[in-house]
């Protein structure tokens, strides 16, 4: 059985308060539409139809860069969810098979909860995911009749006060034959406190018709839907126990787990440490046996096996962290590989460069990249070292074994083996500190200075 998805992003979500489409806001550093999406590929779709309304030339662009092979049909006035599933039609006219549609504003939904409504499609003409709300308020009663199957579906401003007191709710999630779904929503009219055209009179109308109804249940927070500022916060929140929970048991050890903030795609491998206060932003990967100390920010970054960071360090896109290479306090690594057992371990900037095996970086140690213009190159060698507080003007090189004196300004490559000193000569006066102390003092005793 072919599934196409149709994904609902055409609401205003004016609750929200914003000038960014709904849908692009963001938990654990991706849209809400790309939850959405990676939710509908546990269906294995056919085909995936996203349907913009509101910011829909910004939601288009965020749409194809995820997925270039989506359709996307514009729903030109919000008239309802009914009318918003209507808009899939001729695309997916003649593709037959059965249509599951999705909520872009309640993306969280488990690919496994997907799978199960599909399965369930096996016995009945639509099968509707709904769940036990704590608080129903703002949903949709799923309303039973007396044999305990699916008669209605009444949202809350047309509920009476005996369905409202009903806790089973709509999710919005449904799925049926495609060919049945647009019929039936041909049927829908307007005649509600909303005066628009609501997918979820399909159920009704399906009942006289005779068709058989199906619900399956899912937990609460799979439903979460994000309507203001205040749910997208609780969908972060919900986010993240998934994922602390996940990587724990995937053997990580978190020593204050609501203190570690993860992204959609963070990986992390077996017995590594993640101390307290520590955000991973997209596209991070960390091997096993790694140690992420207290307060470090982590971005599209890889760090291997062994590697120690921070305290107080900060990964940028394209840091490479080689296995037990070190980086301390204080320390930014950006487009920068740093080899195995290499240590930049206090106060330094590494940026466009790349750290040799074993090389040591000494601490305020800074890679000056930037002309204003361009991005230029470091190469530190092997076993290199290089003494604290030096600047290494880009594009340079320190060869294999190469010395940098402290407080160096390194503008010219510095050959292996080799010991660069680029600093003014000192200059020792024979006891001229003692004679100056003594002037001074005297000064003081006189009240002037
Ligand atoms: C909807 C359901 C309700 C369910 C709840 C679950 C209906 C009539 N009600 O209510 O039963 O309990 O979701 O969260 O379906 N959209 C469009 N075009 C439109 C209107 C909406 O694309 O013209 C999109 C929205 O962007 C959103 C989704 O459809 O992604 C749901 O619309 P929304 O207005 O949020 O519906 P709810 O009132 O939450
Ligand atoms: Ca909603």
């Amino acid at each position: 059985m072919t599934v196409s998805i149709v994904l609902l992003a055409g609401g205003q979500g004016s609750r929200m308060n914003s000038d960014l489409p709904k849908v692009l806001h963001q938990v654990a550093g991706a849209p809400l539409l790309a939850h959405a999406l990676r939710a509908a590929a546990a269906v294995d779709p056919a085909q995936t139809v996203l349907v913009v309304g509101h910011g829909g030339e910004a939601v288009t662009d965020a749409a194809l860069a995820l997925d270039p092979d989506l359709s996307v049909v514009t729903q030109h006035e919000q008239l309802g969810t009914g009318h918003a599933v209507a808009q899939a039609r001729p695309v997916l006219a003649g593709e037959g098979g059965d249509v599951v549609v999705l909520y872009g504003d309640a993306p969280f939904v488990s690919g496994e909860t997907l799978q199960a409504l599909t399965k369930a499609r096996a016995g009945a003409d639509i099968v509707v995911l709904g769940f036990e709300a704590a608080v129903p308020t703002g949903y949709g009663r799923l309303i039973l009749d007396a044999d305990g199957m699916l008669a209605a579906i009444v949202e809350e401003r047309d509920a009476s006060e005996a369905q409202r007191a009903v806790t089973l709710c709509n999710s919005g999630i449904l799925s049926a034959d495609a060919a049945v779904l647009f019929d039936l929503i041909d049927a829908v009219g307007t005649g509600n406190a909303k005066g628009e055209y609501y997918l979820t009179d399909i159920i009704a109308i399906a009942r006289n018709r005779g068709l058989t109804i199906g619900v399956v249940t899912c937990a609460e927070v799979e439903t979460l839907g994000v309507n203001s500022r205040t749910d997208l916060a609780a969908a972060e929140a919900a986010f993240q126990t998934r994922a602390r929970a996940a990587a724990m048991a995937d053997g990580v050890t978190l020593t204050a787990p609501e203190t570690v903030f993860f992204a959609h795609d963070t990986v992390i491998g077996r017995e590594t440490t993640v101390a307290p206060f520590v955000t991973f932003g997209p596209g991070v990967t960390v091997e096993s046996g790694a140690e992420i100390r207290s307060f470090c920010h982590l971005e599209g970054c890889h760090v291997s096996q062994g590697a120690q960071i921070g305290p107080y360090a900060r990964l940028r896109p394209d840091a490479e962290v080689g296995p037990q290479a070190r980086i301390g306090n204080f320390v930014e690594v950006k487009a920068a590989t740093i080899a195995t057992g290499a240590k930049v371990n206090h106060l330094s900037y590494i940026g466009d460069a790349t750290v040799g095996e074993g090389a040591n970086i000494g601490a305020g140690t800074i890679t000056c990249n930037y002309d204003g213009v361009f991005k230029h190159q470091t190469v530190i060698g092997e076993g290199a070292f290089v003494g604290s507080n030096s600047a290494l003007v880009a594009p340079v090189e320190v060869g294999p074994g190469g010395y940098v004196a402290s407080g160096s300004v390194i503008t010219q490559d510095v050959p292996g083996g080799d010991l660069a000193i680029a600093r003014t000569r000192q200059v020792n006066k024979p006891g001229l500190g003692t004679r100056l102390r003594a002037k001074l003092m005297a000064l003081k005793s006189k009240g002037q200075g």
